[in-house]
């Protein structure tokens, strides 16, 4: 590494964005890291290293297959895309897609979301989901809530096909099972119950285990700068914090067991990264004043289940049965116990050495600091801003959201509502982008405790949630 780069690494420890610039720099050089590193690189730094350079599946497909996507658009899209620059072309890929450029990048490596595997091939990485934008900035650990999962890979096999190009492991995968049917929201749950029941319990591969249920469904994936105040991980809090869980993501058969397991320290620096994110500021102006009586009534009304901020914070990491949230179920049907129990005794839960809530029963209320940032809310996405999670009746049953837009009066994604689907939303790709809240999986009923309070105390928690 030059000593720009160099320089620019140990900037890092101080900011994050610097950090982002130096590893932009480095993408793509994964076999000279261990020789060229600096010495005192954290392992938060090694994390984000990991991430953003190391492959650990095969590609999803290549440049080529992405630099003639839009030929398989719809006409006026392609038309469009026909008579723009290649740079504009890639920009309205990643916009199409929810793709996230790399901050400081120039334009010719893969999307942040993805590694170069150094033979053109673009291979997903963890941050595809969970790095997006919000209001059109990029935020390191945001849920990308933009990101079109389905919507690349059905365009990335049609387009394989027209190029006459093998097909792999995300083309086949998404013809057995949806990868998320709305925009923002992906069945990843589901992606490992599938990979996961080709494993033994040391995680080793075996193609003779059942086959599994599978409930499909799509989740918002939660912001990562809450992580570090949990003990437990996702939605339900089922799984001890570790970083062996985090491999599930990466269970595909071409890595074997041996290969997992000697994962476990990249990933415990991948989990170090994680955990050492910090919530966003609200960028505009908080009216201080009706923030302090907010968080009068918010220690009154909800910091029982979602903890306390600031000086003495705390986090009780608290399950909420199921029937007094009353939000959607079948993210928390969609595994069982078994399942759960099983996950534990497995290479996973240390062989049953870490205790899992194997039976939850309802859904963990989450650190809500940075939670302006982090819309649409509630485990499944359904609720676009938080002044609608406050107004449960005002909750639209379909809405759209724009790519940049941040509605600063409700506090979240900036929508439009609908009754009923558009006429205009005929193929697949267009019917996701609309969250219908009628369809499985994806209601946007229940967390009905705001409406206990009057309209001003309301406002003023509003105002409280800014600060956090
Ligand atoms: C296809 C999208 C997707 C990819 C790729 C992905 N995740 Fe996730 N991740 C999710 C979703 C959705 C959840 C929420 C699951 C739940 O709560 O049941 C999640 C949850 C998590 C959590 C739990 C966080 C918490 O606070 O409870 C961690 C940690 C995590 N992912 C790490 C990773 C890592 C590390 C990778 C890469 C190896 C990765 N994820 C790849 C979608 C994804
Ligand atoms: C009885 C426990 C409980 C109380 C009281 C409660 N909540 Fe929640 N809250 C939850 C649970 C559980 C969830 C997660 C539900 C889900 O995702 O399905 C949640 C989710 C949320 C979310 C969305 C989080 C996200 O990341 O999407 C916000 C915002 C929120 N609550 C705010 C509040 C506010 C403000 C109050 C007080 C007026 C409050 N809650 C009172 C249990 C509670």
């Amino acid at each position: 590494m030059d000593s720009k780069a160099r320089s620019l690494v140990s900037r890092w420890r101080a900011a994050t964005m610097a950090a982002c610039l130096a590893i932009s720099l480095m993408a793509g050089r994964s076999t000279a890291i261990a020789d060229d590193a600096p010495p005192a690189q954290s392992p938060a730094e090694r994390g984000y290293d990991w991430l953003t350079t190391r492959t650990y599946l095969p590609a999803d497909f290549d440049q080529a297959v992405f630099d003639n996507l839009w030929k398989v658009w719809p006409a006026e899209l392609r038309a469009q895309a026909r008579n723009a620059t290649p740079d504009e072309r890639r920009r309205m890929a990643f916009s199409r897609y929810g793709l996230i450029e790399r901050p400081g990048g120039d334009g010719g490596k893969p999307a942040l979301g993805y590694v170069a595997d150094g033979k053109s091939g673009w291979v997903m990485n963890c941050l595809a989901c969970h790095t997006g934008k919000v209001a059109g900035k990029v935020i390191l650990g945001a849920p990308n809530t933009h990101f079109a999962l389905d919507t690349l890979t059905e365009e990335v096999r049609l387009t394989k096909l027209t190029m006459a190009k093998p097909l792999t492991h995300m083309d086949l995968g998404s013809l057995k099972m949806p990868l998320g049917t709305t925009r923002g929201t992906t069945n990843a749950v589901m992606f490992g119950v599938a990979l996961g029941s080709l494993r033994d319990l040391n995680l080793d591969v075996r193609f003779d285990r059942p086959k599994p249920t599978m409930v499909h469904h799509d989740m918002d994936a939660p912001p990562f700068w809450n992580t570090r105040r949990k003990k437990f991980l996702y939605a339900d809090g089922f799984v001890a914090k570790s970083p062996r869980p985090l491999l599930q993501f990466v269970m595909l058969p071409e890595n074997s067991g041996a290969t997992m397991r000697g994962w476990e320290s990249d990933y415990s620096d991948i989990l170090a990264w994680i955990e050492s994110l910090e919530a966003p500021r609200y960028p505009w102006p908080i009216d201080r004043e009706l923030a302090r009586q907010g968080e009068v009534t918010f220690n009154r009304s909800c910091a029982l289940c979602h903890g306390t901020y600031g000086d003495h914070a705390s986090f009780p990491d608290r399950v909420v049965p199921l029937d007094e949230v009353g939000t959607d179920p079948i993210r928390l049907q969609s595994l069982s116990v078994a399942y759960r129990q099983e996950m534990q005794k497995s290479w996973y839960g240390h062989y049953g050495e870490r205790s899992y809530r194997t039976d939850p029963g309802g859904y963990v209320a989450p650190p809500l600091n940075g939670i302006w940032a982090s819309a649409p809310y509630l485990h499944n996405g359904s609720v676009p801003t938080l002044w609608h999670l406050f107004h449960p009746g005002e909750r639209p049953v379909i809405w759209r959201r724009t790519e940049n837009g941040f509605d600063q009066s409700k506090i979240g994604l900036e929508v439009t509502a609908f009754d009923e689907l558009p006429p205009t939303a005929r193929s697949n790709s267009e019917k996701r982008e609309y969250f219908d809240t009628r369809r499985p999986g994806k209601s946007a009923a229940g967390h009905l405790f705001p409406s206990k309070l009057a309209d001003d105390e309301k406002r003023d928690v509003l105002e409280y949630l800014k600060t956090l």
